[in-house]
């Protein structure tokens, strides 16, 4: 396949999956730093197994469109480094830094489907452009969430925090 546009498309769509096995990452950690924070955690959870469905339905679109699966771990392996290493110079450990980034990181997921599904409508991918408005509702879901309280959570962190 020698069309330069579903090239790019395809790649983008690999980078949709590395962020997704990264987002999955992010999740695990955080929600085990959440016990705290009750209802921040059920948020997670939840939006741990909508990551791990994404992921799923993104490797499948990816198999569909003829990638072969070893380039897709590639890619995952490269992104996934690549965030880690931005998370680790943004996050001190602590719980209002890690709703910081996860709210960026869901942003940042909302911006990606908001361009390939931009992509999907030009190339008429039709499939594409219907698993991106749906990942969109659910990362504004989670985005929404921590709009909503990271102020409370904060609150909370300095509560319990030791004064001394
Ligand atoms: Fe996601």
């Amino acid at each position: 396949m020698t069309d330069k546009r579903r090239n790019d498309v395809l790649a983008w769509i690999r980078d949709a999956h590395a962020m997704e096995a990264a987002a999955v990452d992010n999740l695990e950690r955080l929600i085990g730093t959440a016990d705290d924070y009750p209802a921040l955690q059920a948020q997670l959870k939840a939006h741990l197994i909508v990551s791990m469905r994404q992921r799923e339905e993104v490797e499948k679109v990816l198999v569909g469109l003829g990638t072969d699966t070893s380039q897709i771990k590639d890619a995952a392996m490269r992104l996934g480094g690549q965030v880690e290493q931005l998370l680790s110079r943004f996050t001190p450990d602590s719980i209002p830094k890690n709703c910081l980034a996860a709210y960026a990181y869901a942003n940042l997921e909302i911006a990606s489907y908001r361009s390939l599904l931009g992509a999907a409508e030009e190339l008429g991918m039709a499939t594409v452009k219907t698993m991106c408005e749906r990942f969109i509702g659910e990362e504004q879901e989670i985005a929404d969430f921590l709009f909503d309280n990271i102020p409370s959570i904060t609150g909370q962190y300095l509560r319990q925090r030791p004064r001394a």
